[in-house]
């Protein structure tokens, strides 16, 4: 069975579904697309059967990626069906985290920007109430992210 992903925000029509689709990218591209799966959710049921955010989708664009689904509210369910949970900020983490009261899916969460290797920093900020330049920088800062969580995953699907 592929190895699943799940990228977590708070409204899941801003920074995870980009997560999910810049990472669905970065994985086609490694030739490991029938091996690791990406879905995204939200902590909050906001903007559920939502098409991500149009000024989202533009900053995507201009970078060559195309945002697909739909949003959706992060269900207890998720912890068994993911194998690694990535937070986009530490209020997803907590909020994540809150769900798994016999803690034992811990482990398999994660804060996106752990993996950054340019950018020294901890969170994905929420863009929403901001201008266009803070949805750049979301996909700046999941552009590093993503290229660290596949070298990171990479050594699990060496090819033998
Ligand atoms: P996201 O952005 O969590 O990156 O999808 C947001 C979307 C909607 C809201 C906040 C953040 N909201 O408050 O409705």
């Amino acid at each position: 069975m592929a190895y699943r992903l799940l990228f977590v925000c708070l409204g899941n029509i801003c920074r995870s579904p980009s997560a999910e689709n810049i990472m669905r990218h970065t994985i086609d591209r490694a030739g490991l697309g029938d091996r690791i799966t990406c879905d995204s959710a939200g902590t909050s049921s906001y903007h559920v059967g939502n098409p991500p955010d149009r000024r989202m989708q533009a900053a995507a664009k201009t970078r060559g990626i195309v945002l697909e689904g739909r949003s959706r509210q992060f269900v207890e369910e998720d912890f068994d069906r993911f194998d690694l949970i990535l937070a986009m900020d530490s209020e997803n983490y907590r909020d994540i985290l809150s769900l798994d009261r016999s803690r034992q899916y811990r482990d398999k969460v994660r804060l996106m920007c752990e993996f950054c290797t340019h950018h020294a920093v901890k969170e994905v900020p929420d863009p929403y109430y901001g201008g266009p330049e803070g949805f750049d920088r979301v996909i700046d800062l999941l552009l590093d992210a993503c290229e660290g969580l596949l070298a990171y995953l990479r050594p699990q699907f060496a090819q033998r």
